[in-house]
């Protein structure tokens, strides 16, 4: 299969400062491209994904690789980091990484409700074990407020309220099931207006459904507030995020946080962007707990 490209793989793994036998946590497993690096330069590595399907497939990769035996899979939420250092790891970290949003085949895979593309499902959810509230829910039965609400506030859509109007006159006439239907809507809606936008006009509302589906923000929150306790006096913590309003919940816990040393941020370089361009809206911020 084709794996997941992790993004500000060299700048991450030097910002970590990887040491034989020390105790790292990815706190976003993924496809297991970060732990890798750490898993080749010694480090021990539990490796933590709220996705069964991406946990399987990290810890089947690393198998292959020969580094079983320096890997630890979580499934977890890694806002219950504190807990998982506490009761399952016994002893305080070396370092974090966090790389957040999606990986590629949740992005783009049949049946999850992340993609434009998805004909059989709006759902949206990293863990369909262990969440409630689907994307589908959320469009389906959320009344105007609510909906303009999350439009307008996560996605930042300006045209919030003619949009809602539409989704309620469509889902009147037959419950929107799936992730194309969807974005079929908001098309329409656009083009019948002949206006005009650089990208899909359906990503913004995607991602503000994605963030409120999985709770994004408020994990994010309570991941950095538990760095602080699990993390080594001198450890690093990296991460990285693809949204703005992700990096502005970062800068502005470093900015509160005296124990935080906060280092510059990092971008993808003109070659990474050319090779993946997915990283073109990556940023890495990476702090070392003092
Ligand atoms: C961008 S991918 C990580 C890719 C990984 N660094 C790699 O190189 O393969 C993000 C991963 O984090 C997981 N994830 C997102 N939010 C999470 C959370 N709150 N707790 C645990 N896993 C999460 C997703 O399921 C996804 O597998």
């Amino acid at each position: 299969m084709d794996f997941h490209i992790p993004v500000l793989s060299t700048e991450t793994i030097d910002l970590l400062n990887v040491q034989p036998d020390k105790i790292y946590v990815d706190g976003t497993l993924g496809h297991g491209g970060h732990t890798l690096e750490i898993l080749k330069k010694g480090g021990l590595v539990y490796g933590i994904d709220q996705d069964p399907q991406n946990l399987e497939i990290a810890t089947n990769r690393i198998k292959e690789a020969g580094f079983k035996n320096h890997f630890f899979p979580v499934h977890n939420n890694f806002n219950e980091l504190e807990n998982i250092v506490t009761n399952q790891i016994k002893q305080k970290i070396d370092g974090l990484i966090i790389d957040l949003g999606l990986s590629q085949n949740q992005q783009t895979g049949q049946g999850r409700g992340f993609s434009f593309n998805d004909e059989s499902s709006l759902d949206m959810r990293l863990d369909p074990e262990n969440q409630e509230l689907t994307a589908e829910e959320i469009i389906n039965t959320y009344d105007y407020d609510e909906l303009f609400e999350i439009f307008s506030k996560y996605a930042q859509e300006i045209y919030s309220k003619p949009i809602v109007l539409r989704i309620i006159s469509e889902r009147q006439k037959s419950p929107i099931k799936t992730a194309t239907r969807l974005a079929n809507i908001i098309r329409d809606f656009y083009k019948d207006r002949h206006i005009r936008s650089k990208i899909d006009p359906s990503t913004k509302i995607f991602m503000a459904l994605r963030i409120i589906v999985n709770d994004e923000f408020e994990n994010l929150k309570k991941l950095l507030i538990q760095s602080l306790n699990v993390v080594k006096k001198d450890g690093k913590v990296c991460i990285i995020t693809f949204h703005s309003g992700e990096d502005r919940i970062v800068k502005l816990f470093l900015n509160q946080n005296p124990l935080c040393q906060a280092e510059k941020s990092v971008k993808a370089s003109f070659e990474e962007i050319k090779k993946n361009p997915l990283s073109r809206s990556a940023t890495l911020r990476s702090y070392r707990i003092v």
